[in-house]
């Protein structure tokens, strides 16, 4: 299925220039810093938007590392297209998210066993009717093998995918957490989750612990970096 290419937000022209395995980080500059630090010979693939993507080696197996953007209108382009138009069969979030419980930590690293959201996504896109959605089971299962094998302690949860960053009624959380059961929230899940259930895919979201709405701890960028280095091995590593 690669008629379509290249596709109105991805300049690539050949499915080969795109591995199988995506690793997904909402920044761009994230893909780049990934890309550089950890890939042998990464060739940087797309420049549309500024939405960077690199594809490399890792030990020796080849794999693509390409920015998200925020929320799940812009993952929910990119990974559609990646899936359908690029051949794509797995695709790993790696993102950052706040914490609505306080036995979650700042840096913690959390898997989404799925996502639970208010959004429209899944019903405009496919008319799927339900509020959550797994993740892939066996790319999970993957994931924390990967993560044991490193020592690197992986807490498996359900998080809140929100279409909202800035809440005119901040204590909804409380709600959300406790009738929903999500332990963190971010802003792109529940559309991977989405397209790849439609498509036939595979994906999966590890996150780091940024901010707490508990607590009001935040992290600053420079940390965050830093500390996303962790994840970022264990989503490596399983690649
Ligand atoms: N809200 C939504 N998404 C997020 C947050 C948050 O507090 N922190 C990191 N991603």
């Amino acid at each position: 299925m690669s008629n379509l290419i290249p596709t109105p937000h991805i300049e690539v022209k050949s499915t080969n220039e795109i591995a199988k395995t995506v690793l997904m980080p909402g920044d761009p500059l994230r893909a780049k810093f990934i890309a550089e630090k950890f890939l042998e010979n990464p060739v940087k693939i797309n420049n549309v938007r500024n939405m960077f993507g690199y594809t490399g080696t890792y030990k020796g197996k080849k794999i693509t590392v390409f920015g998200s953007g925020m929320g799940m209108a812009s993952i929910g382009i990119y990974s559609f297209e990646l899936f359908k138009f690029y051949d794509v069969e797995n695709i790993i979030r790696i993102g950052s998210c706040g914490a609505y419980t306080t036995e979650l930590k700042l840096y913690d690293v959390l898997l989404a066993k799925d996502a639970w959201s208010e959004s429209s996504y899944a019903k405009v896109q496919s008319g799927y009717e339900g509020d959550s959605i797994e993740a892939t089971p066996e790319l999970n299962k993957n994931i924390m093998k990967a993560a044991k094998s490193l020592n690197i302690p992986v807490t498996q949860t359900r998080v809140h995918s929100s279409d909202v960053f800035y809440r005119e009624n901040f204590k909804q959380f409380e709600d959300i957490r406790d009738t929903h059961g999500c332990t963190a929230v971010e802003m792109e899940s529940f559309a991977l989750f989405a397209n790849a259930k439609v498509l036939g895919k595979n994906a999966a979201c590890l996150l780091t612990v940024s901010d707490s709405l508990v607590s009001g701890e935040v992290t600053t960028s420079e940390e965050r970096q830093n500390a996303f280095t962790k994840m970022m091995e264990v989503a490596l590593e399983m690649a």
